[in-house]
């Protein structure tokens, strides 16, 4: 669907090309890959330019004002989970948390959901082990399926149409749901596919900037943030707010370097930066990157992921996640960011719409309760009634603290 009033124009070829890309699928050789990119270089914004902007306002403003951010939904969204049903259950849950954030608060709360596009997955490792069969691991339906046999996990780029598609629907269930409501829920994504992203790229007629009209708010993930690549050389070249993870492994010049290629003219608002360090580490790995921001001068929004730099396995092989060390990880966030007089500006986590049992805590016992309702495509999430916890606590800094 066309967003009424959008006369964007098609982009053939920029900065990113040319360039290695971590994380991409090998399917060059399909039969349907040529038509697949086509189609997307053909087809509508999924998101007005007139609507980034609104939300980099907004996100400049938040730094202004003190105001908060919160981000979250699926770790991979399903395909086929973007009916109008599904997309407005998962706004009312995003909606329900943003409200408390703010009612705990007295601050505005943007919200921005992982949705509408969140359909590729970074993975640890290319393949995995069924039995005594290897097969090529589950990308995210953007790229394959998670029915774990050997063909229903090539990748298919005719994914990426169904994936353009999705987001299409949900992007419109989102817009109506907005209604003009200038907090959100925006969407957001991981711009991870360079074949997927580039093409959606659009030259604003108005501006004459470029804008990635595949999502509000794309990511750079921990294992695609590489300056010299093509994902980071993407979202440099275009004018929506950005967003970048960073791991533990992440050095302070790395993340100079970061922050020049995606804010060199250091605006308010361009830039979300989201730690991702884990409970135990976090004291160590982000004090220096949050120094060596502020010396280079960017005004960056600072948002805490509680969640990747936590995830363990359990004995019988299920990845699930501690609600005490995610709690303790965004405490830790905020007293590192108020000690050195940053603005600690929300949460990004994974978040599902139905009553999951995927993390530990708050109703869920012990990693035996795991089995009630697992259900997650990639990483395990939080239940609303795990987030509504984390949330208090966040806002409260008097949860129960692992030492
Ligand atoms: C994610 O957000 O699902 C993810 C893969 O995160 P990261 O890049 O921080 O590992
Ligand atoms: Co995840």
């Amino acid at each position: 669907m066309q967003p009424s009033g959008v006369t964007t124009d098609v982009v053939h070829g920029g900065p990113w090309e040319g360039r290695p890309a971590a994380q991409q699928p090998e399917w060059r050789d399909h039969a349907a890959y040529h038509e697949s990119c086509r189609t997307l270089e053909s087809a509508a914004p999924l998101v007005p330019a007139e609507e980034i902007r609104h939300l980099r306002r907004s996100l400049a403003e938040l730094l202004a004002t003190g105001a908060l951010l919160l981000q979250l939904g699926d770790c991979a969204e399903s395909l086929y989970e973007c009916t109008p049903h599904h997309t407005a259950h998962k706004l009312q849950v995003v909606d329900r948390l943003g409200n408390r954030l703010s009612e705990l608060t007295g601050r505005r709360v943007l919200r921005v959901g992982r949705m509408g596009g969140q359909f590729a997955k970074p993975r640890s490792r290319p393949t995995e082990q069924h039995g005594t069969q290897v097969i090529p691991a589950f990308r995210g339906h953007m790229i394959n399926s998670e029915l774990a046999t050997p063909h229903t996990r090539q990748p298919d780029p005719r994914r990426m149409v169904w994936a353009y598609e999705a987001s299409a629907a949900v992007q419109r269930a989102m817009r109506a749901h907005r209604r003009g409501d200038r907090d959100g829920p925006w969407s957001s994504h991981e711009a991870l596919v360079v074949d997927y992203e580039s093409r959606l790229v659009r030259r604003d007629p108005d501006t004459d900037e470029l804008y990635l009209t595949s999502t509000h708010l794309p990511w750079a993930g921990e294992r695609t943030r590489r300056p010299e690549q093509a994902q980071v050389a993407l979202l440099s070249a275009v004018a929506n707010p950005v967003g970048c993870k960073l791991g533990p492994n992440a050095t302070a010049d790395d993340v100079v370097r970061v922050c020049a290629a995606l804010d060199p003219r250091r605006e308010p608002g361009r830039l979300v930066l989201i730690p991702r360090m884990g409970h135990h580490r976090i004291r160590q790995t982000l004090p220096p990157l949050v120094r060596a921001v502020a010396n280079a001068g960017h005004p960056v929004v600072w948002l805490s992921d509680p969640m990747h730099g936590n995830t363990v396995t359990t004995g019988l092989g299920l990845k699930t996640r501690h609600l005490t060390d995610v709690i303790t990880e965004a405490l830790r966030f905020r007293d590192i960011l108020d000690g050195l007089r940053q603005h600690a500006a929300g949460l990004h986590l994974e978040v599902a719409a139905d009553d999951v049992t995927e993390c530990v805590g708050a109703g869920v016992e012990n990693e035996d309760g795991l089995h009630r309702h697992y259900t997650t495509l990639c990483d395990p999430r939080l239940n609303a009634g795990q987030a509504t916890e984390l949330i208090e606590a966040w806002t409260k800094g008097t949860a129960a603290v692992r030492s």
